[in-house]
């Protein structure tokens, strides 16, 4: 793996400590009841894989996944402009509390679009959690109930996010390097 054009922003030790406070958050939001609906975590695909999975894993309650992928024009690090449904949820979310798990906002056309397509199937609930958020970036009117770290405007990569599909693998967030 070339690692001579990228440079470590977040570190492993400060990914971990953070997910675990935003699964802190959403465990005290989501109080475990007999009555309680179905919280059920929705993951972007593809960058947001690692992130959930690591998420998940310190919720304390129960929780369901699944996950939806949306496809989008645009070039490789500036964003996407008309966002579709690429591959649908395999379950009905219509009276369960969804936290949907997005890797990073940018200009929030994403997040704003599949907000707008999920409220139309009346969950219970519907908030969501992005671990980064670029906020200067911002064109939807948008922003996530849970942030991980506000970052300036950088394409980052790692811990699940990709350039041109590389760097994914990495267990840290990295910036690439401006030339
Ligand atoms: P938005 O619609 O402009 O908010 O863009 C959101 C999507 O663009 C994210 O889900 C990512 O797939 C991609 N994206 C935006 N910024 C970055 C970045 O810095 N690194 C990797 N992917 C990014």
């Amino acid at each position: 793996m070339h690692t001579d054009f990228i440079e470590p922003i977040i570190s492993v030790e400060q990914l971990k400590k953070r997910v675990s406070e935003l699964a802190g958050l959403i465990s005290a939001d989501y109080p475990d009841s007999s009555n309680a609906p179905e919280l059920r975590l929705i993951g972007v695909l593809k960058g947001s894989f690692v992130f959930l999975a690591d998420l998940m894993r310190q919720i304390k309650r129960d929780v369901s996944i699944d996950f939806l992928s949306v496809s989008s024009y645009g070039n490789s690090t500036r964003s996407s402009r008309n966002p579709k449904i690429q591959q649908d949820l395999t379950c009905e979310i219509s009276g369960v509390d969804v936290v949907l798990v997005e890797d990073i906002v940018d200009t929030g056309t994403t997040l704003k679009y599949i907000c707008d397509v999920l409220e139309q199937r009346k969950p219970h609930s519907l908030r969501t959690v992005a671990l980064l958020d670029k906020p200067s970036r911002r064109v939807a009117q948008i922003s996530p109930s849970y942030v991980g770290f506000e970052i300036p405007d950088r394409f980052v990569v790692g811990y699940g996010l990709d350039y041109s599909q590389r760097f994914r693998n990495r267990p840290d967030i990295c910036a690439l390097m401006e030339d």
